[in-house]
């Protein structure tokens, strides 16, 4: 009996301490960049919402050149229509380099979409969508970005949805000169994000929560907000977690993941919208080889 009390006394205190640190997690690496007062933090989970009023978004204090990414989103539950989650890692500038995670929302039990989109030199057009293989709104889900000098891995649950390969020795950019700040967003976009904008955001349904935890960055933080060449030199140093040759690709297993993703998730690649890119986008020839 006095043996079981303990054993809840040091459980609770488990879950406690956990719930402390994910909270402190998000203040230490995040801040509220829009609309602070659509955030409630409790427990350890960032809940972030959507109303008639506002969307809302955070951002990561810091700016970094390659690592991972990696945090827990329980997206909207019931009616989303209309409204976008975004989860993305963006530089500034015109020129700008961007990795996209876009949650399209869905009417009450019809399937979210993810988009993904690789923004280089301030040109994006890259997007691929796809079904996911659990619904995303009934429970914590991690996804990911991996970014080192070889490829950019996104991923969800450690499974790769989409890879995007350096392929500078063809004679295309690849992002790797410029660090990146983290971002997540939640926003109105009836215009275009279910089912091609034909359906609307409900307001009687909001306010739009969607909820986070488990926030993670392991990087080269940036010690200065714009890339000099001293943090050039650290981050590119080669001697990174991010840089062992194991990461400079997929391995067998993940390559088997991406191809059955591809297979039986994968409803839109802008690699085959011949109506849309009547000459194949050159990365995209490439790509397909892989
Ligand atoms: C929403 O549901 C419809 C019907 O199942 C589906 O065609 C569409 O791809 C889903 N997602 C979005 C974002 O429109």
């Amino acid at each position: 009996m006095v043996f079981s009390v303990l054993f809840i006394l040091i459980l609770s205190l488990c879950v406690l301490c956990v719930s402390v640190s994910s909270a402190a997690r998000f203040n230490e690496l995040f801040h509220p960049y829009w609309a602070p007062d659509h955030f409630t933090i409790y427990g350890q989970t960032v809940n972030m919402k959507l109303d008639k009023l506002s969307g809302a978004g955070f951002s990561s204090k810091s700016k970094y050149m390659f690592g991972k990414v990696n945090i827990q989103i329980k997206l909207v539950e019931g009616d989303s229509a209309g409204t976008v989650t975004a989860f993305y890692m963006s530089s500034d500038g015109p020129k700008h380099h961007e990795f996209d995670f876009e949650f399209l929302g869905n009417t009450t039990g019809e399937p979210y979409l993810v988009q993904t989109n690789v923004y280089v030199n301030g040109v994006g057009n890259r997007e691929q969508r796809l079904k996911l293989w659990f619904d995303p709104t009934k429970d914590f889900h991690s996804y990911s970005i991996l970014w080192n000098r070889n490829q950019v891995v996104f991923m969800v649950d450690e499974t790769p949805i989409r890879v995007h390969t350096n392929l500078e020795h063809k004679g295309i950019p690849f992002p790797k000169d410029q660090a990146m700040a983290v971002y997540s967003s939640i926003w109105n976009a009836d215009d275009w994000a279910t089912q091609g904008g034909r359906v609307k955001t409900d307001w009687t349904h909001g306010p739009f929560v969607a909820s986070y935890r488990g926030f993670e960055i392991d990087g080269c933080e940036c010690q200065t907000t714009t890339v000099d060449s001293y943090n050039m030199r650290r981050c590119s140093s080669g001697d990174g977690w991010w840089d062992r040759p194991t990461l400079s690709g997929l391995n067998l297993h993940q390559t088997h993941e991406l191809m059955w993703v591809r297979a039986n998730h994968m409803i839109y690649d802008y690699c085959t919208d011949t109506a849309r890119f009547p000459k194949v986008p050159i990365e995209c020839e490439h790509h397909r080889h892989h």
